[in-house]
């Protein structure tokens, strides 16, 4: 109780004044700009104001005292010592726990070891420090869809300085990666379906760290997703000599940034990868056509199903069944994409023979519907001709009746 009294007391103390927020909230320009921001700033929410980041003396209106660095004043915080002024606190699990149990505080051990974290160490400004990412003075909670780390805002965040080619040129790396993964299948995921299970660029390169936590390269990031591909690649020939290319794995066939719906086309035809290294009569080249040709079949028998079964239900046929029926079959041709991951024709073999099996029994199942409706038209033709007949017949009978009760004249002429 007496403690609770005494950190009420001191935190009044602490809070009963702050001259920095409204001295410079009088200010112009880049001096009263943070002020501004500020109102919107988790930090604002939690209780922690200018004095807690620049240090000085929040209780008195004297700017030389308030700004003294006898008093810890900062003034404004260099790039390089960014990181560890947030750490100071954000490395500090006792503090960040009693405002958040669950939090992680490794978010400068991690920041280390990327690309990002070493050249800072160095000197070199020209890298992403904690407020490039998250921002200064209107830092906001992580999963607010307002936060420029939010995975539909960090594309952009990222490409500030990434999509710069003069920034970027000393480095001799490329800066297509934002306008490279804006085509992707990822982003089309994220941004147009809303779908946050797929990818944005922190997915790949982890929040802080050189990677994410559970893989030990970016080219191995993939697998974390696509598990039922990994599993099958890593079992394959490939696995071995990809791995040691220096851009490998997955990315050799889909690339990294702008993966694009893969098709067939990738194993046969004019823009199939394979080709790059397998000549077509080679063994990978043979299993790559058989692969291909096979998932084309059974493509095409599906699709010859699905077009006869739906004439058979648009002239009005009971079909749901075969039509269920179908979708088994779209299953196993869903299978025989991903067995390709194995890189061994009997792999896709299997799935491919049980959805042509399918595929069979539904299209014979449009045959037969289709035969039931010719039927049933040849059916109803001949009963119209029945009816057709029989109503000429009942007219040439009343015909030849009236003509045979045709009264005759009456002999007084009146008629
Ligand atoms: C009575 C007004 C006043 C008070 C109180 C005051 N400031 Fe300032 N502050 C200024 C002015 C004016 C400047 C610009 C001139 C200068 O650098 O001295 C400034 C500059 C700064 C700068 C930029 C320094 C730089 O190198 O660019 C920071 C950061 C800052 N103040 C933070 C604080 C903090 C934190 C407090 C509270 C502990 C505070 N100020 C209190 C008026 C004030
Ligand atoms: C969470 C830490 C944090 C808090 C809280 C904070 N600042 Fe800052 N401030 C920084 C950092 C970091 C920079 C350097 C930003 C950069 O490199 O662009 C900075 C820069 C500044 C500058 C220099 C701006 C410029 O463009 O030259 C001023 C002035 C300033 N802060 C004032 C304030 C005032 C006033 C408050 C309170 C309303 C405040 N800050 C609260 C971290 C903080
Ligand atoms: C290259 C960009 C980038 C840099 C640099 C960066 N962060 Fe982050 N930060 C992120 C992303 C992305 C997230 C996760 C957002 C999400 O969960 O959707 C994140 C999340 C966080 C979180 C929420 C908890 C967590 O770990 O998920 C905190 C706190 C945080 N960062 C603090 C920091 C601090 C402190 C630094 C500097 C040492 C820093 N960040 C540097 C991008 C960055
Ligand atoms: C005086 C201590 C202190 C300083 C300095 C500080 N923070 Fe924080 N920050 C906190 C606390 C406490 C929380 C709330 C705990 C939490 O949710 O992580 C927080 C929350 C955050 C969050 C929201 C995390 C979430 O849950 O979404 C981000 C992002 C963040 N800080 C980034 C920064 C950055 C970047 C810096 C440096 C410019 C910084 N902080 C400096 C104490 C501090
Ligand atoms: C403030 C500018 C800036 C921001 C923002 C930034 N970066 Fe960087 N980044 C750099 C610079 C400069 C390098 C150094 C290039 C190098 O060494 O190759 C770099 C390096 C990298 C590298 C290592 C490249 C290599 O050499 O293999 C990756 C990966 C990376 N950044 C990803 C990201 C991601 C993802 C984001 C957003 C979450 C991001 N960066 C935000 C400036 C930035
Ligand atoms: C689906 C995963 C994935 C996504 C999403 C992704 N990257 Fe990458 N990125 C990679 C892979 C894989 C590499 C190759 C790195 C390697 O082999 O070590 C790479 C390489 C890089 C490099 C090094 C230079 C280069 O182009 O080779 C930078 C910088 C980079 N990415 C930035 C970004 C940015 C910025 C975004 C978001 C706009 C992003 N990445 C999104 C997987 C991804
Ligand atoms: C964070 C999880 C995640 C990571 C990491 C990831 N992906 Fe994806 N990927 C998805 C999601 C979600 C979709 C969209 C699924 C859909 O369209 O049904 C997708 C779609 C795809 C597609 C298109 C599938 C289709 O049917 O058209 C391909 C190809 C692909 N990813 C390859 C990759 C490659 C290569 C990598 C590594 C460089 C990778 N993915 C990394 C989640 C991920
Ligand atoms: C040697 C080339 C190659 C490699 C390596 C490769 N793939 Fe594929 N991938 C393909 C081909 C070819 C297809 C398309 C088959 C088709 O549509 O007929 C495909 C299709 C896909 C699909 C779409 C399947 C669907 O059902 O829509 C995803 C997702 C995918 N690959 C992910 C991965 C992942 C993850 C890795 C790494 C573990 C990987 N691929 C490695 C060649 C490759
Ligand atoms: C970047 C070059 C590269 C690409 C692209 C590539 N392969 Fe391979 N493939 C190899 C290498 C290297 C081996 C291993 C040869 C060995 O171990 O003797 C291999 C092995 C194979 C094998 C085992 C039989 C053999 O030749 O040893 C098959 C089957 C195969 N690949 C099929 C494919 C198919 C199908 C594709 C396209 C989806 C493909 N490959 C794409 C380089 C490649």
């Amino acid at each position: 109780m007496k403690l609770k009294l005494a950190m009420l007391a001191c935190a009044a103390a602490l809070w009963a004044k702050d001259s920095c927020l409204e001295c410079h909230s009088e200010l112009d320009g880049s001096l009263a700009a943070p002020t501004q921001a500020f109102k919107d700033d988790v930090h604002k929410g939690l209780g922690f104001s200018c004095v807690h980041c620049h240090g000085g003396d929040s209780s008195t209106d004297d700017p030389e005292r308030s700004m003294s660095r006898a008093r810890g004043f900062r003034g404004k915080i260099a790039r390089t010592a960014v990181p560890e002024l947030c750490a100071h606190c954000h490395s500090d699990a006792a503090l960040i726990h009693k405002y958040n149990p669950k939090q992680r505080v490794d978010q400068m051990a991690q920041y280390k070891t990327s690309v990002h974290g070493q050249r800072l160490a160095k000197g070199d400004v020209n890298v992403a420090n904690c407020v490039d990412c998250h921002s200064v003075h209107n830092i906001r909670a992580v999963r607010s869809p307002l936060s420029p780390v939010h995975p539909l805002r960090l594309p952009d965040t990222c490409s500030t300085c990434h999509s710069d080619a003069n920034r970027m040129a000393k480095y001799g790396i490329p800066s297509n990666q934002h306008a490279e993964y804006r085509s992707s299948v990822h982003w089309e995921a994220l941004e147009k379906r809303g779908d946050l299970s797929a990818p944005s660029c922190a997915s790949c390169h982890g929040n802080h760290g050189a990677t994410p936590p559970e893989v030990t390269s970016v080219a191995a990031v993939c697998g974390t997703c696509h598990v039922l591909m990994e599993n099958l690649y890593k079992e394959s020939p490939h696995e071995p000599v990809f791995a040691a290319m220096e851009k490998g794995g997955c990315v050799v066939c889909h690339g990294n940034h702008a993966v694009e719906h893969p098709t067939t086309d990738l194993l046969v035809g004019k823009s199939s990868v394979c080709a790059d290294c397998h000549e077509a009569d080679s063994a990978g080249g043979k299993v790559a056509e058989e692969m291909g040709r096979s998932i084309l079949e059974l493509r095409a028998a599906l699709d010859r199903s699905d077009e006869i079964l739906g004439r058979a239900r648009r002239s009005g046929m009971e079909v749901s069944e075969p039509l269920l029926r179908q979708m088994e079959g779209r299953e196993n041709l869903v299978k025989a994409r991903v067995a390709v991951h194995a890189f061994d024709a009997a792999a896709v073999r299997q799935p491919v023979q049980d959805g042509l099996a399918i595929a069979a029994e539904t299209h014979n199942a449009g045959e037969e519907a289709m035969r039931e409706r010719d039927y049933r038209r040849m059916g109803l033709g001949l009963s119209l001709i029945a009816i057709a007949a029989t109503m000429i017949g009942l007219w040439l009978a009343i015909r030849s009746i009236e003509g045979r009760e045709k009264p005759i004249a009456s002999p007084d002429g009146g008629g």
